[in-house]
């Protein structure tokens, strides 16, 4: 999954050559999973067409302050609202023009009005002749935009329309989707990190067709693993069985059985990340003779001995170097104290306790309502939420201990 998915974003259009390209452009912008507005300079339009960005993008695209209804209706076109929607900015092509007019606050079309109203981050990918890209005066709008805080998306070298061949090319629309998905992931709080998530319910065999185990879904575990890829992560998620699936690149998936299996995968990766949360729902207990054949039925009674399983949790504090450790506490009864006993004994930075008293909480729901214990034994107390809204609320604290 593309770290645009959901994200909007505003293409600002100016009356370079390269426009024709913006066709492609939003189409990329959309198969990564974003929303796509289109703002045109009333001149790149003897580019581009109007009707190709409208259809591509699903959306109307805006040139002027005024559009005239067929009824001599005239409709607004607030900049303001079109700046405030965006996620990211892209301004591309960018031309001389336009540079120098976005450097120096001209607002005398709707695109630069936009511009200035954009609280978000804006990107430009300039087109134009080598020799005009070369002029002092472009090169001074392109540092004094850069001082503002926009990203400069560099033209490449190549056959320019004028026939002549340099530096001007509007780059790609393939390397410009790229250069952005990269920019956004550099700027997020768990770029180069790595996290390490336990997820779901162990198997433990009795026989080859018997286990014990228990009704946890994953879907928990899995929602931290999205919520860590989306702040930038690159996450190691070791799971049990379980139903629930993953489409990041940044997300590698572990697929294990048993206790034993969660173990020896957890403890591969664990010298290698920053943070790890273990959200699995580990037997505590496993046979102590698994049966090679089908146990076949006999006496009226029959009892199977177990032995206790590795508690991972536990030997990875004991491990605990420079990890920023978080594990679970599922209880019943004295919530609070099992929770903060568990913290202390496991060597943890944080506990997420669930209460099987609360509704909303446990197994196989949608919904979760935790309370998060921290090392000082500050206490956050949340209402029952998605679990992708307690995963957020998890990483919140996670961000606080890692970055206080
Ligand atoms: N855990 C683990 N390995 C185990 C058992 C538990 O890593 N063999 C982890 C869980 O993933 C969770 C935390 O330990 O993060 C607490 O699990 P929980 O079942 O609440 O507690 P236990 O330590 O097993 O203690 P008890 O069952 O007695 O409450």
């Amino acid at each position: 999954m593309s770290v645009l998915s959901g994200k909007n974003i505003l293409l600002g259009v100016t009356a370079g050559i390269a426009a024709y390209k913006t066709a492609h452009l939003v189409r990329l912008f959309i198969k990564a999973g974003a929303q796509v507005k289109v703002v045109m300079t009333p001149a790149s339009k003897d580019f581009v067409t109007p009707l190709t960005l409208s259809t591509l993008s699903n959306n109307p695209v805006y040139s002027s302050f005024f559009e005239k209804g067929e009824e001599e209706t005239e409709e607004w076109n607030s900049h303001v609202e079109l700046g405030l929607w965006a996620d990211y900015m892209l301004v591309a092509p960018a031309t001389a023009n336009t540079l120098a007019k976005m450097s120096n606050g001209v607002c005398d079309n709707l695109l630069l009005a936009v511009y200035l109203s954009a609280k978000c981050k804006v990107y430009f990918a300039p087109t134009m002749d080598l020799d005009m890209y070369k002029h002092p005066s472009t090169k001074k709008s392109i540092e004094k935009l850069q001082s503002f805080g926009n990203i400069f998306i560099a033209p490449s070298s190549g056959f320019l329309a004028s026939g002549l061949e340099g530096e001007g090319r509007m780059e790609e629309p393939e390397n410009i989707i790229s250069f952005i998905e990269k920019d956004i992931v550099k700027g997020l709080p768990l770029y180069n990190k790595k996290v390490l998530i336990t997820a779901g319910p162990t198997y433990e065999a009795i026989d080859p067709v018997r286990f014990i185990g228990n009704h946890s879904s994953g879907k928990m575990g899995f929602e931290l693993a999205k919520r860590a890829a989306n702040l930038g992560a690159n996450v190691y998620l070791v799971t049990g069985p379980s139903n629930e699936t993953v489409s990041n690149n940044l997300i590698h998936r572990i697929n294990v059985i048993s206790a034993e299996d969660m173990y020896n995968e957890v403890h591969k990766y664990y010298n290698l990340v920053d943070i790890a949360i273990l959200s699995a729902a580990v037997a505590d207990y496993k046979p102590k003779d698994v049966s090679d054949v089908k146990i076949k039925k006999s006496s009226d009674k029959m009892s199977i001995e177990l032995i206790k399983t590795h508690d991972i949790l536990a030997s990875l504090g004991k491990e605990k170097k420079k990890q920023f450790l978080v594990g679970f506490a599922l209880e019943t009864n004295n919530e609070l104290e099992n929770a903060k006993k568990k913290l202390k004994a496991k060597n943890l930075d944080l506990i997420v306790l669930n209460s099987l008293n609360d509704t909303g909480a446990g197994f196989k729901k949608e919904t979760n309502k935790v309370t998060i214990i921290d090392k000082l034994e500050n206490i956050s107390e949340f209402g029952v939420k998605s679990k992708a809204k307690v995963a957020k609320d998890i990483f919140n604290e996670i961000l606080d201990g890692i970055y206080a």
